[in-house]
């Protein structure tokens, strides 16, 4: 069987050594990081790599087996000397697109993009224009969308046992880029990526992060969603952290501790009681590595030319629920109507790259 040459842009923590502030943590099966996935997975072969930092690609060199002259500091070059089939853009989202669009046209047809997609819905739709028009797979790093757990949960859901999906709730919103591109995408995901009419939402940063139509630093929000088929979310900035919840007619299904356990409760008749929920044991469910999982998901759109799971229009729709978020904000918390029109809004963050843990 053909195995695909794939490189890794941004070397980083997503990029490379993640997996070694997670060694212990129950929610999160290894292979993590892009490059560790590559490494691990018989159908790609990890050949080259780029980053800004030389020191730091040395030391992916070493872990991952990709030699000096494989090691680039212009994507460009690596793209045009690499003859690759998948691209990871591990970058922070100020980077993604230049280098997503440059990857598509010069005839990469697979891209593992990190999640947020992009600083600007401009650039997002750029990217969604150059990935089609080129035939290119595209999977945002979402990983909930490829987590075992979480397809357990849809399919619960799915199954209508429960009754019909009416809210979600996302316990722990905080930022946007960062965070809310999981979380908007994890129930985007649980609500079969239905259509979002509208968001309403606020800010609790200064207002002074927005600087005209930049934004100089990652805003928390918190805030509703309304979708097409009367699904309502609500992003909650509570200290509960990573826990969701689908809230169906008859019964609830909870995630709690950023997908370690899960939680059935099912209306029940009770003599004296109205409305009384009684817990369930949540099915049992292989647990594998998302990273895994996406990368076989692309390996098996490059096989068959079938759709990925996430693909770019997907990735644009959570997306735009952040500008959104942000767009509602600078209005009172008005309801914003979506799709999202005009926003010029763009993330542009004075920071510098986080130091990853090599050990
Ligand atoms: N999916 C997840 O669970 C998860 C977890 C952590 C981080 N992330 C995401 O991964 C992305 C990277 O996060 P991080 O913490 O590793 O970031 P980081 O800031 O530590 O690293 C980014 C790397 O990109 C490199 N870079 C910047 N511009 C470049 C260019 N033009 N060419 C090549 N390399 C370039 C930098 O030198 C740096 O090494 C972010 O978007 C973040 O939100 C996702």
């Amino acid at each position: 069987m053909k195995t695909y040459r794939a490189a890794v842009i941004g070397c980083s923590r997503m990029g490379a050594f993640i997996d070694s502030e997670v060694p212990d943590y129950q929610a999160i099966r290894l292979p993590y990081s892009h490059a560790a996935g590559f490494y691990a997975e018989e159908r790609t072969d990890l050949v080259a790599c780029s980053d800004l930092r030389p020191e730091v690609m040395e030391v992916f060199g070493e872990r991952y087996n990709v030699p000096k002259e494989r090691q680039y500091t212009d994507y460009r070059e690596l793209i045009d000397k690499e003859n690759l089939d998948i691209v990871s853009v591990a970058t922070q989202p100020e980077h993604r697109a230049d280098v997503v669009i440059y990857a598509v046209e010069h005839g990469v047809k697979a891209i593992y993009a990190e999640k947020a997609m992009a600083a600007s819905m401009d650039e997002a739709d750029a990217m969604v224009e150059a990935v089609e028009r080129n035939g290119a797979f595209f999977n945002l790093g979402t990983n909930r969308r490829w987590h075992t757990g979480f397809d357990k949960m849809k399919e619960v859901i799915d199954s209508g046992e429960l009754g019909a999906l009416k809210t979600l709730i996302i316990y722990g919103n905080h930022s946007l880029f960062n965070g809310s591109s999981h979380q908007f995408d994890l129930i985007l995901r649980l609500n079969s990526d239905r259509r979002a009419l509208w968001a309403s939402a606020h800010i609790t940063d200064d207002d002074s992060i927005f600087d005209g139509d930049i934004v100089r630093e990652d805003p928390n929000g918190q805030g509703l969603i309304q979708f097409e088929n009367g699904v309502t979310a609500h992003a909650l900035l509570s200290p509960r952290g990573a826990e969701w919840e689908a809230i169906c007619d008859r019964g609830t299904v909870t995630c709690w501790n950023n997908g370690w356990q899960w939680h059935i409760r099912r209306q029940a008749d009770v003599p004296g009681w109205r409305n009384c929920f009684v817990p369930e044991a949540f099915p049992e469910f292989e647990r594998a590595s998302s990273t895994a999982n996406l990368i076989k998901d692309l390996v098996h759109s490059l096989d068959t030319g079938e759709p990925s799971r996430c693909g770019v229009r997907v990735a644009h729709a959570s997306t735009e629920l952040i500008f959104a978020f942000m767009e509602s904000h600078l209005q009172s918390g008005a309801r914003v109507q979506l799709p999202l029109k005009g926003s010029k809004l763009r993330l542009e963050r004075d920071r510098a790259p986080r130091q990853p843990r090599f050990q």
